[in-house]
C-alpha cells in the first residue's frame, strides 16, 4: 500500500498556504506570490479546471500536482495541462512525483480526455515517465519551453 493519499485540495481546502508557498518558491522568479494565490484558490471553487490535487504521509502535505486548462498562453490549441508539481524535499526520490503524475493522468482519463500536455525547461526528466518531447514551444514573452506530451 502507498505511503501517500492523495486527494482533491477541495477536500483539504487547509492546504492551500502550504501548497501556495511552494509553487511560489519553487516557480515564482516572474510571478508574484498573489498569482500562485490566484490559482490555488481558483481550484476549489467546484469549477472543471484548474484542479489542484494534494499528497499526504498522514495528515502532512508532501506534494502537489495541477490539471490546467492552460498552462501556455502562446498553445492554447493544446488542451489540458499537467503543471505545478512540486515534491516536497522531504519526499523527493521516494517515487512520490511519479504518483502525482499518474494520479493526474488518472483524473484526466477518467474524464474521457486523450492527450495531456506540459511544458518545462528541464531536460530528461519527464522523458522517463513516458511523456514524449514533441518541440519547443514560447512562454511569455519570449522564454524557449520543452512541450510535451502523453498519450491516455
Ligand atoms: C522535480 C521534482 C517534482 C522531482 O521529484 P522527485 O520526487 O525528486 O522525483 P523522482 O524521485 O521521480 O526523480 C528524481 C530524479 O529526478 C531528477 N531531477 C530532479 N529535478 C530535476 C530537474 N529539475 N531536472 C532534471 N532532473 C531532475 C533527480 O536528479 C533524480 O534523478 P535520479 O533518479 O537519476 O537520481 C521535485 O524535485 C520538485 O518538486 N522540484 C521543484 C520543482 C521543479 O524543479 N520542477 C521542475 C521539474 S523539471
Amino acid at each position: 500500500m502507498s505511503r501517500w493519499h492523495i486527494v482533491p485540495l477541495s477536500e483539504a481546502p487547509q492546504y492551500q498556504p502550504q501548497l501556495v508557498e511552494w509553487l511560489w518558491q519553487a516557480f515564482g522568479d516572474q510571478q508574484s506570490r498573489a498569482f500562485f494565490a490566484s490559482v490555488i484558490e481558483s481550484s476549489v471553487r467546484g469549477a472543471d479546471f484548474p484542479q489542484t490535487f494534494v499528497a499526504l504521509d498522514g495528515v502532512r502535505p508532501v506534494g502537489t500536482v495541477g490539471v490546467w486548462r492552460c498552462d501556455l498562453i502562446s498553445r492554447q490549441d493544446l488542451f489540458p495541462w499537467l503543471a505545478a508539481l512540486y515534491v516536497d524535499e522531504s519526499a523527493r526520490g521516494s517515487g512520490l512525483s511519479a504518483a502525482l503524475q499518474s494520479y493526474a493522468e488518472a483524473w484526466c482519463r477518467a474524464r474521457g480526455f486523450p492527450d495531456l500536455y506540459l511544458y518545462s525547461l528541464c531536460a530528461d526528466y519527464y522523458e522517463r515517465f513516458g511523456w514524449r518531447y514533441i518541440g519547443d514551444a514560447l512562454d511569455y514573452p519570449d522564454v524557449v519551453v520543452r512541450l510535451y506530451h502523453k498519450a491516455l
